[in-house]
């Protein structure tokens, strides 16, 4: 891959955009690689949670590759948003956490990829924001739809029409960025230390737990209470279950093995 980097990490993966002098701007070849990275990590036992992050500190991902985007039909854009968002859907229905790690810009494609991780940490100098309209077209990656999903539509609405650009601190005060951190280095390591965190944790229950936030949002409150209970039933089925509650009991620190 010339594109990516995975680095695997016991017990987390570091998934890197590497496009640096192009801003980790989204090509096909970039997005086929990181599809690839999303199915590398989730085969991999050893890997608990995922960090994406960009390459340098000027860029997470400033969106789309607009060379690319210059010269393509209708017809090859329908399927290349289908592309985006089939990574993006990818890394949502993952049985593994994903943390976006924002360094710079997250423009776009960039802002939708970090969208469809699990939460967002930033670095102070992040910007987040939606340009398409400034350029004829909309996002395409599942930002109106995912956007809408955190921030609300009027909220949406008004990112995507004005095209405006938000910095870090403001992000976090719409809840679309969890954490703001001073510099790359700071993002990177507390990201590694939450990534270590949440894998001490069971990771079915993780799995499940992620499952029943995404796809229960859509559902009525009837059928997403349903929904909860049976994946909650799910989760007493499994070995790391049994194993947490008795380490509870036994005053120990439970060993989960993922079963
Ligand atoms: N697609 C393709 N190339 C991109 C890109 C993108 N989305 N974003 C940046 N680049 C390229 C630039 O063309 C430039 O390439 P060059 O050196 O070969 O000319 C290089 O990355 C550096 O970008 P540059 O614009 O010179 O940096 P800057 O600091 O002046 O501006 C941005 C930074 C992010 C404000 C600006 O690059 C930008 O507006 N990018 C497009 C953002 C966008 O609209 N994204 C959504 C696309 S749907």
């Amino acid at each position: 891959m010339d594109n990516v980097i995975v680095e695997i990490e016991k017990p987390y993966a570091v998934i890197t955009v590497n496009r640096e002098k192009k801003l980790n701007a989204l090509d096909v070849a970039t997005i086929d690689e990181l599809s690839e990275a999303v199915n590398t990590v989730e085969n991999n036992d050893d890997v608990r949670a995922v960090i994406i992050t960009g390459a340098g500190d000027k860029a997470f991902i400033a969106g789309a590759d607009i060379a690319f985007m210059q010269s393509i039909t209708p017809k090859e854009a329908y399927e290349f948003a289908r592309k985006g968002q089939s990574l993006i859907y990818s890394m949502m229905d993952s049985t593994k956490p994903f943390i976006a790690a924002v360094n710079g810009y997250a423009l776009g494609g960039g802002f939708e990829v970090a969208l469809g991780c699990d939460f967002i940490l930033a670095t102070d100098n992040a910007k987040f924001g939606f340009p398409e309209v400034s350029l004829g077209i909309i996002p395409g990656f599942g930002g109106t739809q995912n956007l809408s999903r955190v921030v609300g539509k009027n909220t949406a609405r008004y990112l995507i029409l004005t095209t405006q650009m938000i910095k870090a601190k403001e992000a976090q005060s719409l809840g679309i960025v969890s954490n703001v951190f001073e510099t790359k280095d700071e993002l990177l390591s507390n990201a590694k230390e939450i990534a270590t965190k949440i894998a001490e944790n069971g990771p079915v229950a993780i799995s499940l737990a992620k499952k029943a936030i995404n796809d229960g949002f859509d559902l009525s409150i009837d059928e997403a209470l349903k929904y909860e209970a049976t994946l909650f039933g799910v989760a007493f089925s499994t070995e790391d279950a049994k194993e947490g509650l008795k380490a509870f009991i036994e005053k120990r620190k439970p060993q989960y093995e993922g079963k």
